[in-house]
């Protein structure tokens, strides 16, 4: 047997349903009556075929917290949500502030094989905002690290930010900003609001991230070089990013799927697995990164999948980690926010999953148009279905998914990498290499 046929597809669930045939990892012809008698089928009957979703921002704890999440594990959870490649952040223990931690993560999703982990390189080292990390190192390992952040914390000192950029500049690499003000941030647990206020919960003010937005897109500016701004959560945020880019300076953000559907009014009942950084917001936001998202604002989904230990989430609020799951839930979460409400169409999450994502750090082989000839990195979704979230039955080694019990729209059938099925129907592919380095 060789190669795949897709029967009855809905390329960007538009025309008629179509069959793709794949061989060697490329689609090689796309139509009706393609008469491949000897080829793996994967009946789509209907649904829709989207390319490869690509994560800007997964958290996969390897190495240090192999109890929490490994690339492994990581790797399935990324593939049942229709992921071809995801970002490994690099808030890691030891931090990737080296290209050995860097080619590491990137051999070892290598030796799994169920989606692209590309290394996220940290811009200081140690994450301490101190002093920059040998980013040129790391950018010509062979992890070819194409994008920096210290995501867990702000690079807050300027200069340092300055000199980044300029140095980001000059690599061609891409500096991803997690826009924190740390001192407005000092012991915040909770978006301050009304909610906070009433619940206890110290604030986390709109300015804290707003401030290092406006900063940065005009650090971006005189340095000419490129800023992406790690999952956005206020309005203000937005109207930033519209200026900035109205302005020429070459900003992206992105926002999780966490910040379209849930607000604060989640924390009345005190579980920690409501907070994460930045907070939960209000309805307002909520629909402001909404609009933003669907007109092409903030220009993509990224999860900012950070999963903790029961031990870090199943206590008081104040002192548990702050994060939640993504990568399985992600789809789901952009149908219900943006498909339902008519926001975007399938050609639309085809941007903001996988075009978009894949543009900004310049991957060639991801967010490809669906023609032959391209490489067959896909994601095929059944739109009619509706499932109910249990954390225990997903991938990720924890468990704390804040939808859990919730039924949601549509899911992932299937996902392909180069050509190859690295999930069917709620099952991941058993990984090419199994075991940690
Ligand atoms: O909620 C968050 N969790 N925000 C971050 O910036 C880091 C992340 C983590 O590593 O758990
Ligand atoms: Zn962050």
């Amino acid at each position: 047997m060789s190669g795949l046929l897709i029967t009855g597809a809905l390329i960007y669930g538009e025309g008629e349903p179509v069959d793709v045939f794949i061989d060697e990892g490329e689609i090689r012809a796309i139509g009706t009556d393609l008469g491949v008698v000897d080829a793996e089928i994967v009946e789509a009957d209907g649904q829709v075929l989207l390319p490869g979703f690509v994560d800007l921002h997964t958290h996969l704890r390897e190495p240090g917290r192999e109890d929490t999440e490994t690339i492994e594990s990581g790797s399935a959870a990324a593939a049942l949500g229709g992921y071809t490649a995801v970002f490994a952040m690099a808030n890691t223990n030891p931090v990737a502030d080296s290209v050995v931690v860097t080619d590491h993560v990137w051999r070892r999703g290598q030796e799994v094989g169920l989606v692209d982990v590309h290394p996220v390189g940290a811009v200081t080292v140690g994450l301490a905002g101190k002093q920059l990390a040998e980013m040129g190192t790391m950018a010509a390992g062979v992890g070819g690290v194409r994008m920096f952040s210290d995501d867990g914390h702000c690079v807050y000192d300027p200069l340092i930010m300055r000199r980044a950029l300029e140095y980001s500049n000059s690599l061609g690499v891409l500096i991803a900003q997690h826009a924190e003000e740390p001192r407005l941030t000092e012991g915040a647990v909770a978006h301050e609001g009304p909610t906070a206020a009433r619940l206890g919960l110290a604030g986390w003010p709109r300015a804290a991230e707003e401030s290092i937005v406006a900063r940065d897109a005009l650090l971006a500016r005189d340095a000419g070089a490129r800023v992406h701004i790690c999952h956005a959560s206020t309005e203000g945020t937005v109207e930033l990013v519209r200026w900035a880019k109205s302005q020429g300076i070459s900003i992206t953000a992105e926002v999780t799927p966490h910040h379209l559907l849930l607000d604060d009014s989640r924390l009345e009942t005190y579980d920690a697995v409501n907070r994460v950084n930045p907070p939960l917001r209000e309805i307002s936001d909520v629909e402001a990164l909404r609009r933003a998202l669907a007109e092409g604002v903030i220009d993509c989904v990224a999860t900012d999948h950070a999963p903790h230990a029961e031990q870090d989430k199943c206590c008081e609020f104040a002192a548990a980690r702050p994060g939640m799951l993504g990568l399985e839930t992600a789809l789901s979460i952009i149908v219900e926010t943006l498909v339902r409400p008519g926001l975007l169409d399938w050609r639309g999450v085809a941007r903001v999953m996988s075009e978009r994502p894949a543009q900004i750090v310049g991957l060639d082989d991801q967010g490809r148009p669906i023609e032959v000839g391209e490489p067959a990195n896909l994601t095929l979704v059944d739109p009619e279905v509706t499932w109910t979230v249990r954390a225990k039955e997903l991938a990720s080694i924890s468990g704390n998914t804040p939808y859990a019990e919730m039924t949601l729209p549509a899911k992932v059938t299937a996902t392909m990498l180069r050509g190859r099925i690295t999930a069917r129907d709620g099952v991941a592919a058993r990984p090419q290499s199994v075991g940690g380095a």
